[in-house]
């Protein structure tokens, strides 16, 4: 199967998952609630690219999983990374009006609603990895671990960590280090987690899991790279606010040449990692081609 009919297929599957979930809601919460779901789905039906998830389930499926034993863990990570993106267009944080071409949660639903939105999915995430239980294919004990990784991913080691030190980071104080530690944990932890997941769930032997964490790890920042080259080819892509000073970028101490000679380094190591894990790992090197040429 080639990439773009395996990723339609794999898309199509976590699409529909979310809309279950999000009937879930619907039917079990009191009907006063359905406006927080409505902003839920607005966000979470809101177009992207659903690229954490397809790499949980391309992950899993180069495991010997099937694609469809995953769909919990692939949703609390797309729940994660949608309550991330929420929040980050806030007027505190980044002040966004718009995200995939369409008002951004606060400013269709207003600003209390987009926080309480971003915290029902954060929360929610954790909700959703939970129904892992109802499978006999994994273990409490696996399933644990999952969460504890999700946590780590999510929390002050990741996702929030790293956005602390990018809004509270002053720009005379932007070199490489800095600017690559900021995505590590902004950026690339949750990478990583989405690629991690299915491991934990079987409990993969270390030489393995330590391959996938690589994948990841060179992946996470050439997903990073990738978007700071987009971002500065594309003076409109974001509509800033007025946080409009200078981002912790690559853009900001590479030249364009330099970011592309670092995103090929970084897509050849995590080719490199998946092939090592056997035939089975096409799509997650697939996966890294399309970060290498992506156009959106
Ligand atoms: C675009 O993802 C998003 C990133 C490159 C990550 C940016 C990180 C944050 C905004 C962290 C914010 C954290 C907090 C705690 C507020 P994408 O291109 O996959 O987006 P898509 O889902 O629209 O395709
Ligand atoms: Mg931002």
């Amino acid at each position: 199967m080639n990439f773009q009919s395996y990723s339609a297929s794999r898309v199509a599957l976590i699409e529909a998952a979310i809309g279950e979930s999000l009937v879930q809601y619907q039917k079990t919460a009191s009907l006063r609630f359905a406006p927080l779901v409505e902003a839920m789905s607005y966000s979470l039906s809101g177009g992207g690219k659903r690229f954490r998830p397809l790499l949980t389930l391309a992950s899993a499926e180069c495991l010997g999983f099937q694609a469809e034993d995953v769909l919990p863990a692939a949703l609390a990570v797309e729940y994660i990374h949608t309550y991330s993106l929420i929040h980050d267009d806030l007027p505190a944080l980044d002040d966004d009006d718009t995200r995939r071409g369409k008002p951004s949660n606060h400013k269709k639903f207003g600003e209390a609603v987009a926080i309480l939105t971003g915290d029902a999915l954060l929360t929610e995430a954790f909700g959703q990895l939970a129904r892992l239980q109802e499978s006999t294919l994994f273990s409490p004990k696996h399933i644990l671990s999952a969460f504890e990784l999700l946590v780590s991913a999510a929390g002050v080691r990741g996702l929030v960590g790293g956005q602390f030190i990018d809004v509270t980071l002053e720009q005379t104080q932007f070199n490489l280090p800095e600017v690559e530690f900021i995505h590590i944990h902004k950026t690339g932890a949750m990478i990583v987690a989405s690629v991690l997941l299915p491991a934990r769930l079987c409990g993969l032997e270390e030489k393995k899991s330590a391959l996938l964490k690589r994948y990841g790890a060179a992946l996470g920042l050439a997903f990073q790279i990738s978007d700071d080259i987009l971002d500065a080819e594309s003076s409109n892509r974001y509509s800033r606010g007025p946080r409009k000073k200078a981002r912790p970028a690559y853009s900001e101490l590479m030249n364009r040449a330099e970011m592309q000679d670092l995103l090929n380094n970084l897509i050849d190591t995590a080719n490199t990692c998946a092939q090592a894990l056997g035939d089975k790992s096409s799509h997650l090197v697939d996966i890294a081609e399309f970060i290498r040429n992506r156009k959106h």
